[in-house]
């Protein structure tokens, strides 16, 4: 459990809250490239740790993210016109470039002086991985890209996708490293090839019985490991996975791409998911691409629309089809005779439990777990561990002490690996699956 105000230090991540100071000293995913795929290609509204954003790009390719409102009547820039190397708005034109100066104010004859004087918000942005990413901390602490071995491979060895979740963003990261539901939540019949195919069903060899856990802290967040029994005596199916500050994972599976996810904060009751498929040494086959497109897995089913928020700004997202307004599409037929929920999808699965868990007094259920309620146990380590971590290093840059982790790119260089090993326990088994030199893990 966390008491109340830790569990408001945890999830809270707007302008000046200590989360929200700890997440902009990290550059964060802000939408995928595709979403902006050409100069002066329409723009998108953004809420990252609840700002209202607009991005664009301009005419000479480059990518602007800035303050969604002129700074003239307030207007909404994303009305505007994104033209000649910069976003114009529609009420009485005037213009800003990617850095966010105003480069024009025709409805005024001497408009020259005052355009120095109007420049807006505007924040750096980055391209890598098909993924644009944001930083929105001070300029003298501009941190390294993490080095993400997805970030740095050929687009055809890579699929992002990215969705909206009805949740804080802390709720989503922690299901991500509760390893202990998955053999529960996602099971389902293995034979039942129109459902996702349970954990169990990539290793039919697998003795039945809880795993063991094992978590080893690093200086990039930590490392944690399950081993089961195989049914061969002094064997066993070890999956390894990373949880890396302050959001993000890497997930290991044994025929199907490398994965993770990273929890970016829209606002205190809402985050983007990001979803990274990839294969290291090979193209996404078609038959892997239409599996992706299905739904089964990550990304849930989707579409591309806007979302209004509750205060009324629209953000341009990706939806899920099953959502808390549908129930999911929960099937009790399906419940009983096919899988564990009745709902299709892993992740869908997923947002209907995390997207409705008992919230703080005076939020909506599902927004903002109420953790001062929670009855952990030991198989919920990963879960008490990350929010040590997270917590301590918000208190330190409180302190003055800023995150060594920003500056370290090189950092978040590392692998998940699942396998089949002799080694009982996990230092010696990581040893023998670093498969780069370049690459930690
Ligand atoms: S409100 Fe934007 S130019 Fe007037
Ligand atoms: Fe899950």
């Amino acid at each position: 459990m966390l008491s109340r105000e830790d569990n408001e230090r945890l999830c809270r991540v707007g302008p000046g809250t200590p989360m929200g100071n700890l997440f902009r000293r990290f550059w964060l995913p802000a939408l995928l490239s595709s979403e902006i795929p050409i100069p002066d290609s329409a723009p998108k509204r953004l809420r990252i740790l609840g700002e209202d954003l607009v991005a664009f790009r301009d005419s000479g390719g480059r990518v602007g993210i800035v303050d969604a409102y002129c700074p003239h009547k307030q207007a909404q820039l994303f009305w505007g016109r994104n033209e000649e190397c910069g976003l114009r708005c529609a009420y009485h034109g005037w213009k800003f470039a990617i850095d966010g100066s105003c480069v024009d104010i025709p409805n005024l004859a001497d408009g020259e002086n005052l355009k120095r004087k109007m420049a807006i918000t505007a924040y750096p942005a980055r391209e890598a991985g098909q993924v644009i990413w944001i930083y929105m901390g001070p300029k003298d602490k501009q941190p390294e890209l993490p080095a993400f071995e997805w970030t740095e491979l050929p687009d055809d060895q890579v699929n992002v996708s990215r969705w909206l979740q009805c949740s804080n963003w802390a709720q989503g990261m922690e299901g991500e490293i509760d390893s202990s539901h998955i053999a529960f939540l996602h099971a389902a019949k293995r034979e039942d090839l129109k459902l996702p195919r349970p954990f169990s069903a990539y290793m039919p060899d697998i003795a039945d019985g809880p795993p063991e856990f094992t978590l080893n802290e690093t200086d990039y967040g930590f490392v944690y490991g399950t081993r089961r029994r195989m049914k061969s005596p002094d064997e066993y199916f070890w999956r390894v996975t990373q949880w890396l500050i302050p959001m993000y994972s890497l997930i290991a599976n044994q025929d199907y791409p490398r994965a993770g996810r990273a929890w970016v904060p829209v606002d205190d009751e809402h985050v983007t998911t990001f979803s990274y498929m990839f294969n290291g040494d090979r193209p996404f086959t078609d038959d892997e691409l239409t599996s992706l497109g299905r739904g089964m897995y990550f990304p849930p089913r989707l579409s591309q629309g806007a979302h209004k928020l509750p205060d009324g700004y629209v953000i341009d997202t990706f939806l899920p089809t099953a959502h808390g307004g549908n129930d999911y599409l929960i099937d009790r037929d399906l419940q009983r005779d096919a899988n564990f929920t009745g709902i299709f999808g892993t992740n869908e699965q997923d947002r209907a439990i995390q997207e409705s868990q008992r919230a703080i007094p005076g939020v909506p259920h599902g927004r903002i777990v109420d953790r001062s309620r929670e009855r952990l146990i030991p198989t919920d380590v990963p879960v008490i561990t990350a929010r040590k971590i997270l917590l301590d290093l918000a208190k330190a840059l409180e302190d003055g002490i800023e995150p060594p982790q920003a500056a370290r790119g090189d950092l978040y260089r590392v692998r998940a690996v699942a396998a089949v090993t002799g080694h009982a326990e996990l230092d010696p088994f990581l040893s023998d699956f670093v498969d780069r030199k370049d690459r930690r893990i």
